[in-house]
């Protein structure tokens, strides 16, 4: 029978605790309604006793949020408890989260006590806990790196004390995925009591695998798991939920089920991610802007003769529309060929030639290609052999204490010209070289440059008009060399004079 496994989302709590990434109560607010809506069972609030903010926000998410249980956490503390009591008020279904570190790192070096001593805190703090709420999750910090005898007896003792959830946190993500799987399991097989608790997980990401640590705990037994979106928290991070999430959900054979509408993966990643002013590295499972990209043009052809291929996920699960098909200088025919599809154009074999030719030309300058690009590349595509001038090659010579210079090459009814002038600067030069050369008469009435879009490799678009006995010519090039395009414009209205 499939399994359900809860989510506890923690991004409000442990992934706040990232240095730069803190919220405001409004911020916070607006994210725990969108962790409502991706469907999470519990909503870690904060720490209420840390600061009369953190305090705010959980009264206010409280009030707020219907369906998921709004969690408090505290240390195995009465003050802590009674606050985050206090702040768990108006909740519809509440949870105090408390505990106490139980490895022997923790109780030497930083609580300066020993195990019988650590063993009755943690219970007195879950029977104080449970006199305000019925539902008291017990952590055992750095119980990664705790003795499973002893983490056994403790979570006999607070289970014992009325605790309804013990998580078993990997603090210092340290543990393998086999032995943080193994722990569990021991666990599992030792603690009498244990079918009376939902074992929780709750990894840190320090040598990466808290993914794999969360599903190993998941798969001898845990049901509940702890988790943040993007995988922010303090350090290398805590489980990022789309992973655990989309993993589950993808292997239809571990037979578990969570209740996350995952198409909210996305918007909730984008959220967390500007809110918090932590970037999403490009290259993150699930929610990275490259997670769903194929550039190269093996990849490409393949994911568009059939998805399946090189996706294990269909980009809509996640919220994401659609699989992007990155036009660079590695992508093959297929792909400028249903990109330009998109787009309404439709080539013959031998256009279509031309124009990939063109596109690899300008993808070995610049790195994206554009649609913008695209549309430039298809409309010259559509006049070529249409243009009467055209230019066949362009030189020019400027910079500081130069005079600037240029030899321009142009067929024209079937003839090669050449013709070198010199200007105020190259497109003068230029110009002066072409209307020599063809001995028009014609006064440049407009001259206008535009960058298409951002980046200095970037196309250059050129409109030009022209004067010649009273008529006006237009004329219009593009390039990511702005002199070449200017000529080009130039041509292009010389050569609609009849
Ligand atoms: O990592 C950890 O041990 C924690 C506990 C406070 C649950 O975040
Ligand atoms: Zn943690």
């Amino acid at each position: 029978m499939t399994s359900k496994i809860q989510i506890f989302d923690t991004t409000l709590r442990d992934g706040e605790q990232v240095p730069g990434c803190q919220l405001n109560t409004i911020e916070k607010i607006e994210i725990a309604r969108q962790l409502e809506k991706l469907g999470v069972d519990i909503i870690e609030a904060g720490f209420p006793v840390s600061s009369p903010g953190d305090f705010n926000s959980v009264v206010e998410i409280s009030k707020i949020i219907e369906a998921p249980v709004i969690c408090a956490l505290t240390r195995a503390v009465n003050k802590d408890i009674e606050v985050a009591a206090d702040s768990l008020k108006f909740a519809k279904r509440k949870r105090i989260h408390t505990g106490i570190g139980t490895s022997e790192y923790h109780i030497k070096h930083k609580l300066n006590s020993n195990p019988e001593d650590i063993l009755k805190r943690a219970v007195e703090a879950v029977k104080y806990a449970r006199k305000f709420v019925d539902d008291v999750e017990f952590y055992a910090e750095d119980a990664g790196r705790t003795d499973n005898e002893y983490l056994a007896r403790v979570i006999e003792s607070v289970i014992k004390a009325g605790a309804t959830v013990v998580n078993i946190p990997d603090t210092t993500g340290y543990c393998l995925p086999y032995e943080y799987g193994e722990k569990i399991a021991f666990l599992v097989n030792n603690v009498p009591n244990i079918d009376k608790a939902i074992i929780s997980t709750h990894c840190h990401n320090d040598l990466g695998m808290a993914t794999a640590n969360t599903l190993s705990g998941i798969m001898n037994g845990a049901r509940q798991a702890e988790v943040t979106v993007n995988g922010i928290g303090e350090r290398a991070g805590n489980t990022s939920l789309e992973e655990v999430v989309m993993a589950i959900k993808s292997h239809h054979a571990l037979d578990f089920e969570t209740g996350i509408d995952s198409r909210q993966i996305m918007k909730s990643s984008k959220l967390v991610s500007t809110l918090m002013h932590m970037p999403v590295q490009p290259n993150k499972a699930i929610v990275g802007r490259n997670a769903f990209a194929h550039s190269s043009g093996i990849h490409q052809d393949g994911v568009l003769k059939y998805r399946q291929n090189y996706e294990i996920i269909d980009p809509a699960e996640v919220g994401v529309k659609e699989s992007a098909i990155v036009l660079t200088a590695r992508s093959g025919r297929a792909a400028l060929k249903h990109r330009l599809q998109l787009l309404a154009y439709e080539f013959e074999t031998k256009e279509l030639d031309d124009i990939y030719n063109r596109f690899l030309e300008l993808a070995d300058k610049k790195k994206d290609i554009s649609d913008e690009d695209l549309e430039i590349l298809a409309g010259r595509e559509k006049q070529k052999g249409k243009r009467p001038i055209e230019l066949v090659s362009l030189q020019v010579m400027c910079g500081k204490s130069t005079i600037p210079t240029a030899t321009v090459q142009v067929s024209f009814k079937g003839d090669v010209f050449t013709e070198t002038a010199s200007g105020n600067g190259p497109i003068d030069a230029s110009f002066t070289a072409v209307k020599n050369l063809l001995k028009r008469r014609v006064r440049l009435e407009e001259f206008l440059i535009q960058a298409i879009t951002r980046g200095s490799d970037d196309l250059g678009k050129v409109h030009v008009q022209v004067e010649h006995k009273g008529d006006i010519y237009y004329g219009f090039s593009a390039h990511t060399d702005i002199v070449t395009a200017s000529v080009e414009a130039f041509l292009d209205a010389l050569g609609k004079i009849s």
